[in-house]
């Protein structure tokens, strides 16, 4: 397909930030986008990043055809820009629509408009340590209709981020996680395997309801209060003595992280000690007390690896320290073998990192 550019003037460009801003908060000039009606998606564009005109009836406003994705590109240090296994992105946009009942976008699309985006934003590609270019994709229901139905018209997009880590403190805080029966993230046969919008929602109050307890996050259990199933907006992780990493085994109330699926195959590799499982909780307290499992945390795209220090409890159980409650060895180690692989640093397979072509405008 031909992909149009209405790229703004220099002379009214911001420039590229001398600060990397904190996650979620940075900016660039431009977004790609691309539109699907009559069945078909056309005039795939890069376009000044500003409002989308659409109606007050649009569906996604009112039923929730929204989902969006995660992704990051780095500069390495032959001096050119690489994202991050973004096919997988694309692909998982697909999975998601699948739930929600939206068209899917061509994989090869959404990944040569991200390549061409970050092609023009390219200067604002943070080389700070534990900073990324965030990428964005999104795709939303436009269709004016009140009837509740699956849209016909959608618009895809994606926009960037020049970001520092997701949380202000880097990678050295270790997080804290409530464990609740009150709130859960997802259901069988739910939309837990997506990054659907609602997903999102549904999540902040259990969100608030973990700070007011003094915690960073909720600790997901399944809908019967048995299982471990997700840290927040991240795949959960332990790790045992020996230093192996295990993360809940993939349902359909989980996300299936692009992370955690990328440590598997590194474990496949030789490269660290990882399997997934089904994991009680009742194991899992009780293996933390009597010091089976030393680390714990998140694992997902925007912090990569989040240590957990402490678990902590809504009814009056009192908390339990993860190890010494620091950052752990096992934890540091991965985060550095992932975050060397993403920057280049450190050797990934073929395939991991796509270059971003310098393309003709
Ligand atoms: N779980 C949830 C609910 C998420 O939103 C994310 C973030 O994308 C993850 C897990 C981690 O997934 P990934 O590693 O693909 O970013
Ligand atoms: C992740 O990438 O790990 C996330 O959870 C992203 C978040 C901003 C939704």
């Amino acid at each position: 397909m031909k992909f149009r550019y209405e790229l703004l003037d220099p002379s009214k460009q911001k420039k590229p930030y001398d600060k990397v801003p904190p996650f979620g908060v940075g900016r660039t000039n431009h977004m790609f986008v691309v539109d699907y009606d009559d069945g078909q998606w056309h005039d795939p564009r890069i376009v000044p990043y500003g409002p989308f005109e659409i109606m007050p009836g649009a569906i996604c406003l009112h039923y929730g055809q929204t989902l969006f994705e995660g992704g990051k590109a780095f500069i390495h240090p032959d001096g050119e820009m690489y994202a991050w296994r973004f096919n997988m992105n694309a692909e998982r946009v697909n999975k998601s629509a699948d739930v929600i009942m939206m068209a899917n976008c061509p994989v090869d699309l959404q990944v040569e408009g991200c390549l061409r985006l970050l092609d023009v934003e390219r200067a604002f590609c943070p080389t700070q340590p534990e900073s990324s270019m965030y990428i964005r994709p999104a795709m939303i229901g436009v269709q004016d209709s009140l009837g509740i139905k699956s849209s016909n018209k959608y618009i895809y997009y994606i926009m960037l981020s020049p970001a520092g880590p997701y949380y202000a403190d880097g990678f050295n805080k270790a997080t804290t996680l409530l464990i609740t029966s009150k709130y859960h993230r997802a259901v069988h046969g739910g939309t837990g395997n997506s990054k659907t919008g609602g997903n999102y929602a549904a999540s902040l109050k259990p969100y608030y309801y973990a700070h007011d307890h003094g915690a960073d996050q909720v600790l997901y259990l399944d809908a019967a209060n048995e299982y471990i199933e997700e840290a927040g907006a991240m795949n959960h992780y332990h790790v045992l003595k020996d230093g192996t990493f295990i993360i809940p085994a993939f349902n359909d109330s989980i996300l299936h992280s692009i992370t955690s699926r990328t440590i598997l195959e590194l474990a496949g590799m030789g490269k660290v000690k990882a399997r997934q499982e089904r994991i009680r909780l009742k194991d899992f307290i009780a293996d933390l007390k009597n010091g089976n499992i030393i680390e714990a945390g998140g694992l997902g795209t925007a912090a990569v690896v989040s240590p957990n220090g402490a678990y902590m409890f809504d009814d009056g159980t009192a908390p339990i320290t993860v190890g010494d409650g620091k950052v752990g060895k096992y934890s540091r180690q991965l985060y550095e073998l992932y975050t060397g692989m993403q920057t280049g640093k450190t050797p990934a397979p073929a395939g991991w990192a796509a270059k971003v072509e310098h393309y003709s405008k």
